[in-house]
């Protein structure tokens, strides 16, 4: 490839840029949202401990790998299998990378959506003075059975990520992260501190943070590992793109390292927001999924001392963490139409925006908006395929390609470039050939299993 195609494709400014780029993508509703709900209805304390360790031998594994393949190949998903495997079907898994990454969008642009509208909502008012649970119900099922107020919302996410990704690598995504990610720091800091000030907030926390291992079984395992692909952004060639954009001279380990501790550190963060909130409510520790933020939360800031500027920056910190995410996963279907098909960024952002906002339409209009899709529950039923079968089946494709037809040694070579000790390679040779590829088929039979019998 010559200097003046490497030029179009983009590439970060710094090694510091890809780090804001990548965790902007990895923090989102999947850890201030999905995080905590996990939490909650798995165990407290136990999911948190199995969680952390699915990410430090499973999560930074996947990672690396995918940042590498990326950089090795400096190519969208379906280009780098091509490129290391002309002519086979490996370049499969790309596509599915692909279509996996629209179909993600197209429901989590609809939750962002939510979380966009619930912050006018607060910031104007709607829940000051009495609520009560009946009326924050009867408050979220009329905002989400409304088609015009969640298409609305659904496109302005759209819009705001189209606008984003087809400014380019550099002008789009590396500028506006590094205004956001400091932005969400701060949101996120603040709300903590609120949360644990509040009365009560030590039962939360206790919760949240003393395990109780007759809790723990294959389940909590299976969810933990299957939320650490989620909120790192594995599985579905995410990785593998923004990994494409790193110099050669970047350290890729101490990279994945930073992206998979930052990541975990703001999810642990969250629980710190949630589970104070909801013990000073006197709620139960399992509330969760759209229950949690858009029922129960706006109800514990009525009746909170400052409640409506909280509520306000809380629904403000889901939406600048949604936002970092979606442009991460409409850039990867982008990547693939700029090097491939050669078009340009800003056709391959306008026309996959919009036919992801077309896949969305029955998600938007699952939450009572029309009998027959609400009844199938679509947004559900979507999280659970491409959110969770799809990663995994991604993320294990990604281990035994690198692993055994890449090869561990061509990946170490790459890795060496900008890391020329890569002291771990022996743990991560060991996790990419054996413990992750084990870990994710034990997931994808229990998750099998568990559909067929319902
Ligand atoms: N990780 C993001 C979150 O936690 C969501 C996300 C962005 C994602 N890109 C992804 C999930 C790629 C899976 C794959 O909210």
């Amino acid at each position: 490839m010559d200097g003046q195609q490497l030029s179009q494709r983009g590439a970060w400014g710094s090694k510091v840029a890809f780090i804001f780029a990548a965790t902007g993508s990895a923090i989102g509703l999947g850890n201030i949202w999905r995080f905590p709900t996990m939490v909650s209805q798995n165990g407290g304390a136990v999911f948190v401990l199995i969680y952390i360790l699915a990410v430090a031998l499973i999560g930074f594994t996947v990672m690396l790998a995918e940042l590498t393949l990326g950089r090795h190949a400096q190519k969208n998903p379906v280009g780098a299998f091509e490129y290391i495997k002309p002519h086979t079907p490996w370049k499969l898994i790309g596509y599915l990378g692909i279509l996996t990454g629209i179909f993600i969008l197209s429901f989590y642009a609809v939750v962002a959506g939510w979380a966009l509208g619930y912050f006018f909502k607060t910031a104007s008012g709607t829940f000051k003075g009495k609520v009560t649970p009946e009326m924050s119900n009867q408050i979220f099922t009329e905002f989400s059975s409304d088609p015009i107020q969640v298409f609305f919302f659904f496109a302005i996410i759209m819009g705001l990520t189209i606008f984003i990704i087809s400014k380019g690598v550099k002008k789009g995504i590396e500028k506006w992260t590094k205004i956001l990610m400091p932005m969400l720091f701060i949101l996120i800091v603040f709300l903590a501190v609120r949360a644990l000030t509040l009365p009560g907030a030590g039962q939360g926390i206790s919760f949240y943070l003393k395990p109780d291992f007759s809790k723990l079984n294959v389940a909590v395992v299976l969810f933990a590992l299957g939320q650490a692909f989620f909120s790192l952004s594995l599985g579905m060639g995410t990785m593998i793109t923004y990994g494409s954009y790193i110099s050669k001279s970047d350290n890729l380990v101490s990279s994945a390292g930073w992206v998979s501790f930052s990541d975990t550190l703001i999810a642990l963060l969250a629980g710190l927001i949630i589970f104070p909130t909801l013990a000073f409510s006197g709620q139960p520790g399992s509330v969760g999924g759209d229950a949690l933020a858009f029922k129960v939360f706006p109800l514990i800031f009525s009746e909170m001392p400052g409640g409506q500027i909280f509520g306000t920056l809380f629904f403000a910190l889901l939406f600048v963490a949604a936002i970092t995410s979606t442009i991460s996963l409409l850039e990867v279907p982008v990547a693939y139409l700029v090097d491939e098909r050669n078009w340009s960024r800003n056709k391959a952002a306008l026309l996959a925006g919009f036919i992801t906002f077309l896949i969305g339409i029955p998600a938007a209009l699952s939450t009572g908006g029309m009998e027959f899709f609400t009844k199938i529950n679509f947004l559900g039923l979507f999280a659970i395929i491409f959110g969770n079968i799809s990663l995994a089946v991604g993320a294990l494709f990604i281990c035994i390609f690198v692993a055994y037809i890449w090869g561990v040694k061509k990946a170490v070579k790459e890795i060496h470039s900008g890391n020329p000790r890569f002291n771990l390679r022996p743990l991560w040779a060991f996790s990419v050939k054996f413990l992750s590829p084990a870990a994710i088929i034990i997931i994808l039979i229990t998750l099998i299993k568990k559909i067929i019998t319902g």
